[in-house]
């Protein structure tokens, strides 16, 4: 497809949900749900790419989802690690940049390592932005930028929009234009809440798993046809 970047949203964000009710539906465990999941991940990336998208934020491990099973906790973080330490070469074939927004300090080391790891060796790639949020919360992140911006001297009375807004994990991704939802729950569930002011809101019924290239590009025809106002009129 050719990409037209007049309509395609820069910045695409996923909640990727329905991966457990996928395996149970199959009498599968949840942790086939997940790997399916990233299997699926790697699929919409390679689209998103193709489709001009200039990044695509993905919301792995939520500060919430820490309250599950400990297995559960420890499949996902296994998942993660192992995904970023082998495939590197899926991210250079494709020139895509990797970063990380979330509380690294919390993750466990070896996950923290092989998010370090795959930032610098993607850093100078210049095709699309994979912003992978892991051990992510909206709130924490806001909240992570009011204390940035205190420990470096700023005053109640600078304190603005711009002042959070330069403060957050990543001041040069672009606001949220398009956030999209699987799984069929219609909630935003704290992901990306600053950034998403303004985004168009696309949600799916489809489990995670089963989504194909053929769903990202009903969501971004979906955009196609919104008319953005951020709050004006036309
Ligand atoms: C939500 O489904 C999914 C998650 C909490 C994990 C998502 C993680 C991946 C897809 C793998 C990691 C991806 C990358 C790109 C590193 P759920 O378990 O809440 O499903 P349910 O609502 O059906 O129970």
């Amino acid at each position: 497809m050719t990409p037209d970047n007049r309509i395609i949203p820069a910045h695409v964000g996923i909640i990727m949900d329905g991966n457990g009710r996928w395996a149970r539906k199959r009498g599968l465990p949840r942790s086939s749900g997940h790997k399916e999941g990233l299997e699926t991940a790697k699929r919409i990336v390679a689209h998103a790419s193709d489709s001009g998208v200039s990044c695509l934020s993905l919301y792995a491990f939520s500060t919430e989802n820490w309250r599950r099973a400990e297995d559960e906790v420890n499949f996902l973080m296994g998942l993660i690690k192992t995904h970023l330490r082998k495939q590197y070469d899926f991210y250079k074939e494709r020139g895509l940049r990797v970063s990380h927004s979330g509380d690294l300090t919390k993750l466990p080391p070896k996950v923290r390592e092989e998010i370090l790891l795959v930032e610098d060796d993607t850093k100078s790639f210049t095709g699309m932005r994979v912003n992978l949020l892991i051990n992510y919360g909206g709130r924490d992140e806001i909240v992570r930028a009011v204390k940035r911006y205190l420990v470096k001297g700023g005053s109640p009375d600078d304190m603005n929009e711009e002042a959070i807004s330069s403060n957050l994990d990543h001041p040069d991704i672009s606001e949220l234009d398009l956030l999209i939802r699987t799984g069929g729950e219609l909630r935003l569930s704290n992901f990306l809440i600053w950034q998403a002011a303004y985004a168009e809101l696309f949600f799916s019924d489809v489990f995670w798993p089963d989504w194909t290239s053929k769903h990202l590009d009903e969501a971004l025809a979906h955009y196609k046809k919104r008319q953005r106002r951020f709050g004006g009129v036309t």
